[in-house]
């Protein structure tokens, strides 16, 4: 999603805020621009495609001023176009504006401003804000962006730098992440803290319609009433390298690898003497009697790390769970009172419609727990409760390790819950957290032969069509594998329940076709035999993923990928990462941009 870097000091902004734009190219773009404030003027420069022309572009003339803000821009309103994409200048020429998120009065203000006699270039809903803010100026920038954004309805994360102002910047948020870096003699703001970790570790979050005023060696952050407010210094704890590829090819590739490491930082530090101790969570036995029923929120990656969530919460704990599509829960008035528990699951921690499921619930009246990544994020800071999962900054638009440990963490959640309501035997219990303690091993193995799947994307990356078919938790994988595919490889497929296929897709099965079997669970095992049965006797190609000592797969599948024996129930944590290799050597094979798959955002910050 749209990237946003400001920067103010005694160095070139332009080569700053190149260097901050390309460590967010992860996010997703189609468009960028910077404007710079030079010898009392605005200079903008602004390309569609990729960051390397827009580079060139400022290397051929490149701009000296000390102050600019820089965008990288994914489109939502207008066409990705050198016209569409940001910074926008206002009517005047005296404001230039960076904005994420989206407008949602816009229609009504450019009316307005049109009766006003302003003339709109652009089709995005950004170039308002540009021209709100030159309508309100009469010399005070900061209060002229005050009175804009209390006009504006929807969400924003805005850089805006005027002509006449030689000695600072102005940037404001609302429900689109902002953060303000703080250095010696410069300043800077980011959508996201990669952007300017090479500079500083020191930053300021803002609040929901906080304006932040910047000048080299000074941050004044002010309310939208326009009274000063005191904030902390959040302290950023993850080095540079974390963001960086560190010798691998791509980012997905190194995050995979990274997977037992991060499941063991967001497993070990909550056991403690042999128990489950879920940091500061204050979860009692009362009150888990009290909950009648428990809502798992998310998109993407993380709702499917919900489906597993579900199945694992109702087998341990016996309290029912839904899952949702935050985007559908927060729209079909949910059933939610004080005696739901709503979890909310993201990596990012500012995916737009998870957030706003969030305060949804909340207004309801329950009690929601998160599982994020980011520290600091919306999400976190809303929350009743967070367990974070420490997986470090994911820079791959394809999530892997990021679901690995909201995996870990929803099983952490599911057996503290289990014990406290009585459900499960000591011995159960123990045995269990010696297994997930295990998973980072099978998933070292598991990386280890990772050759068996790269040949068998080499024999298979022409396929049109891909089925992911399992059972129970396999098919709660199945759905991942599934998206996975899709994100990175654009191969259409689809995942069923294994039961379910004789009821329509089975249709679709002929000669060639290629099959996915996730098939962890032991007393599945048959069922699933069946249906690889089914598919193979209409032609199918099936590729089987399972226990090493389920032998009997062999004779049905066509290639078996295994992964080291672990107990059924936590198998998706270290069965899911076959299936994204697979899509990444499918993805690999087809040439495609692993890492930044067109279209997708890493961070979705529009509804
Ligand atoms: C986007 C990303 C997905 C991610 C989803 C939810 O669609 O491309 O990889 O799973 O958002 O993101 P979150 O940050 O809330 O986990």
């Amino acid at each position: 999603m749209c990237g946003i870097v400001g920067y103010i000091g005694s160095n070139m902004a332009a080569p700053i805020l190149i260097n901050g734009l390309k460590k967010l190219e992860y996010r997703g773009y189609d468009s960028a621009g910077v404007a710079i404030f030079e010898d009392n003027d605005l200079k903008v420069i602004k390309s569609k495609g990729r960051l390397a022309i827009l580079e060139e572009k400022v290397n051929k003339d490149m701009p000296k001023g000390l102050i600019g803000i820089g965008h990288t821009r994914w489109a939502t309103h207008g066409e990705p176009n050198d016209l569409n994409s940001h910074p926008h200048i206002s009517h005047s020429g005296k404001i230039a504006v960076v904005h994420n998120g989206i407008i949602e009065n816009y229609i009504e203000l450019k009316e307005f401003l049109q009766s006003e006699g302003y003339k709109f270039v652009s089709e995005t809903d950004t170039e308002v804000v540009a021209h709100l803010i030159d309508y309100h100026y009469k010399g005070d920038i900061v209060e002229a962006v005050i009175e804009s954004i209390n006009e504006v309805e929807g969400s924003y994360a805005l850089g805006v730098i005027c002509k006449d102002c030689d000695d600072k910047f102005v940037a404001a948020r609302k429900d689109s992440p902002l953060v303000v870096g703080l250095g010696k003699n410069e300043n800077f703001i980011a959508s996201d803290i990669p952007a300017i970790l090479e500079y500083t570790r020191d930053v300021y979050i803002l609040e929901d319609k906080e304006v932040v005023v910047l000048s080299s060696d000074n941050v004044k952050v002010f309310n939208n009433h326009g009274a000063e407010v005191k904030k902390e210094i959040f302290k950023v704890n993850w080095d540079v390298s974390a963001a960086e590829k560190s010798g691998y090819e791509h980012f997905m590739m190194k995050e995979m690898f990274e997977e037992p490491k991060v499941i063991r930082d967001t497993i070990s530090p909550r056991i403690k003497d042999g128990s489950i101790s879920l940091d500061n969570i204050n979860i009692t036995s009362e009150d888990l009697e009290k909950i009648e029923k428990i809502y798992i929120v998310a998109c993407g990656t993380a709702y499917h790390a919900g489906v597993v969530g579900k199945y694992v919460i109702e087998k341990l704990a016996r309290i029912p769970v839904e899952v949702d599509v935050a985007s559908e829960f927060r729209y079909r008035d949910p059933l939610i009172t004080n005696k739901n528990l709503v979890i909310i699951i993201s990596q990012s921690g500012e995916t737009l419609d998870t957030l706003f499921a969030l305060r949804e619930a909340k207004k309801k009246g329950a009690r929601v727990l998160s599982i994020v990544n980011v520290v600091g994020s919306s999400i976190s800071r809303e929350s009743d409760d967070v367990l974070y999962t420490w997986a470090g900054p994911e820079i791959a638009v394809a999530s892997t390790k990021a679901y690995n440990t909201q995996l870990s963490a929803l099983y952490l959640v599911a057996m503290d819950f289990a014990m406290k309501k009585g459900h499960i035997e000591e011995g159960f219990y123990k045995k269990f957290i010696e297994d997930l303690k295990n998973i980072p091993q099978v998933i070292e193995s598991v990386l280890a032969n990772k050759e068996v799947i790269q040949r068998f994307a080499s024999e298979h990356y022409n396929a049109k069509s891909i089925f992911f078919i399992g059972r129970g938790l396999d098919y709660a994988l199945s759905m991942e594998g599934s998206l996975k595919l899709k994100e990175i490889s654009y191969i259409h497929s689809e995942a069923y329940a294994g039961g379910e296929l004789k009821h329509g897709t089975i249709a679709l099965i002929e000669e060639g076709t290629l099959v996915i079997c996730p098939m962890t669970q032991d007393n599945l095992m048959d069922k699933m035999i069946s249906n690889i049965r089914e598919v193979k006797a209409r032609g199918a190609t099936v590729l089987a993923i399972t226990k090493e000592s389920n032998q009997q797969v062999e004779k049905v599948a066509d290639v078996v990928v295994t992964i080291p024996d672990v107990d059924s129930l936590i198998a998706p944590i270290a069965a899911v990462t076959p299936l994204q290799l697979f899509a990444y050597y499918m993805a690999i094979q087809k040439g495609c941009d692993v890492d930044k798959p067109r279209n997708l955002a890493k961070s979705v910050t529009v509804e």
